[in-house]
Order: C-alpha cells, then structure tokens, then sequence
C-alpha cells in the first residue's frame, strides 16, 4: 500500500483565510498578523492569508488590505490571497500580494450563492482577472468547490470537475485546488475524481482541499498520494469552513497532516511543534475548541 508514495509534498497552508472566513469572533488583525508570522516561521512554503471579497459578504476578512501591508513576507514563502473579481485583484495588486486564488463550484447552486453568479459568467469573468493578473506578473492558482458534493444539490457529477479544471488551466492558473467544501467525500470518490483529471493534468498542477465535516479528510489524502498529488491543502488547528456551505466543518487540519506524513515518512519541510504553536496560539483567541486531534492531544497532554 505505501510504495507508490511521493518522498516530499507541498503543504498550502488556508488557515488565516478559509479558517478565519468561518469564525464568528472577528479576530483582532494584530492577533491574525501574529498568527500568519507564526505559520511564516514554520517552514510552510504557501500560505493564503486573506481574501480581497465583498466585506458584507465576508467580514471577518475585512481588514484583507491591512493584513496583507502588515505581514512580514519572509524569503520562500509564497502569500496568497483570493480574489473573486477585478475589483478584488485590484485591491490584492495595491496590497503587493505577488499570488492570488480565483474560485468557483462544480454545482450551480453553489456557485450562485458564493459568487453571485452562474458558472459560465464566473468563468467568462475570470478574463477580467486572470490575464491581468499573469501580465502583471502575479502567478494565479484556482479552487473548484463542491467537487464531491454540493449542499444544495447533493451528488455531483466528476466531469463538472474535469471540464472546470480544463477551463482554468487553458487560462493559464498554475494549479487547481479540488475542493471537498462541505466535506462529503470518501476515498473510492477521490480515487475516481483524480482518475479522470489526471487523464488530462499534470498532477503538479493539482491540489487537493479536505474538509474534514465526516472524518474522511486524512483517509482522503492517502487516497489522493499514490496518484502523485504534490499539494495538500489544510488549515492550523483545523479552522475553517465556508459561510455559503452551510454545516461545513473545518479544513483538514494542519497539525494532523503533518503527524500523518511525518509517519509515512513523506517529507513536508514544515515543524509539527512550530504549526503546533501557532495553532494554540489562534485556538487561544476564537470561542471553541480547535477541531484538530494533534491540537486535542497536544493540550490534554500539557494539562496533564
Ligand atoms: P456582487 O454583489 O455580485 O458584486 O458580489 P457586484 O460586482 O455587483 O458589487 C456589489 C458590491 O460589492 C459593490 O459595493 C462592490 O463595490 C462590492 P456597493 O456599491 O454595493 O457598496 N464588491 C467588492 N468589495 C470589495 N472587494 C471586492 C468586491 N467586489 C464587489 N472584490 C462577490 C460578488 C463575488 C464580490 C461577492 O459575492 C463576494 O464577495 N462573495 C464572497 C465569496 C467568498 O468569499 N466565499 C468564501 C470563499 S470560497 C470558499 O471558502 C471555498 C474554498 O475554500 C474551496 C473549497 O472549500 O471548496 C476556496
Ligand atoms: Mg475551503
């Protein structure tokens, strides 16, 4: 079962956004810097530190401008931002944001909600993005949402997925995230949707985005690492959900991720006690307890 693993992978870190988008204390932006430096310092190569959306749709990342002026950009790390329409490109452009992220869903209903528009005018306005973007030199990654499932329209059928990641990549994105946002996927559906995509892309330029709302998020990842997926997704402690997804969960967490690899002996570069950190440190300002079980464990230990 393990001789078909990559020796390394890439780990994206989305806590500081798509964990911080679904908490219901606004977090103080001094308290959101001190936690995108803390993740800066543990050897993570990617991290999405905001997005520059709608602030009445998303208030909780209303300070995108400030947080983005405030980071300290450390050397090898790449700071990334979503950005849904011109508008927001413009804002991440002032705010020297060098890589954004464009979004969609595989589902109709999703993708309404989210963005307010149909798929095929998001797709249309992502002219109105992506190209500006590359010639302005920023590098350009995408998120299809929804793949294994929608909220509101349940099941979702694999080729949603293919022709979207086509679409995106013909744009010129580096790289699609294959989004699991309500977190309803199981390892015969990964192994199914990875199938078909990788029949058309590189599996450099695939990513995968675990929910974990069922528990499945871990077994999902060992589904997608014999097909060669290099980057994985996940948020510091387990934060994170998606307002328009109604009862999802967190991102797979961090810490848990990298407690898995480390196991596998799969090569991450980034410290578990320094994600660890800055987990315990963010889960020390939001008002529940973090969902991640490394997190969990590590704090009944220190109790004890
Ligand atoms: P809209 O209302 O259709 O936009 O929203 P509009 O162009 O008609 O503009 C209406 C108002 O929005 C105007 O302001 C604009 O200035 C403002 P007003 O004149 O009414 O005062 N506006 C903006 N303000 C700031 N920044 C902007 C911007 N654009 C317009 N960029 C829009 C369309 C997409 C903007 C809106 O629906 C929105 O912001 N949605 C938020 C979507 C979102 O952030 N969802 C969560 C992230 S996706 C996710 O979590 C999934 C993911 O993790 C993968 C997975 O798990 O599957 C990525
Ligand atoms: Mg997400």
């Amino acid at each position: 079962m393990f001789e078909r693993l990559p020796a390394d992978v890439t780990l994206y870190e989305v806590g500081p956004r798509d964990g911080l988008q679904n908490e219901s204390r606004l977090i103080p932006t001094d308290d959101k810097v001190r936690f995108i430096d803390a993740l800066s310092g543990t050897g993570l190569r990617a991290i999405e530190i905001t997005s520059f959306v709608n602030p009445k749709w998303i208030p909780q990342l209303a300070d995108a401008a400030e947080v983005a002026r405030r980071v300290a950009r450390q050397p090898g790390v790449v700071y990334s931002a979503l950005v849904p329409n011109r508008q927001g490109l413009d804002s991440a452009m002032a705010a020297r944001m060098k890589e954004i992220a464009v979004f969609m869903s595989a589902s109709e209903t999703h993708n309404k909600k989210n963005v307010n528009k149909t798929i095929a005018a998001t797709l249309a306005a992502f002219e109105e993005t992506v190209p500006p973007a590359l010639a302005a030199g920023l590098r350009v990654r995408a998120y299809v949402s929804t793949v294994y499932g929608c909220p509101y329209e349940g099941a979702v059928d694999p080729a949603r997925a293919v022709e979207l990641c086509r679409a995106l990549r013909a744009l010129g994105c580096y790289q699609v995230s294959l989004g699991d946002t309500i977190g309803v996927g199981t390892p015969r559906q990964v192994r199914d949707v990875l199938a078909r995509v990788l029949a058309e892309i590189p599996a450099p330029e695939v990513a995968v985005h675990f929910h974990d709302t069922r528990g499945t998020a871990l077994a999902n990842v060992l589904a997608s690492l014999p097909f060669g997926i290099a980057t994985y997704d996940a948020s510091a402690g387990g934060l994170g959900g998606c307002p328009y997804a109604p009862g999802a969960a967190g991102n797979l967490a961090t810490d848990d991720l990298i407690y898995m690899l480390d196991g596998l002996g799969i090569e991450t570069g980034v410290s578990l006690a320094a994600v660890s950190e800055a987990s315990a440190f963010i889960g020390s300002k939001i008002d529940h307890r973090l969902p991640s079980r490394y997190a969990q464990a590590e704090e009944a230990r220190r109790r004890s």
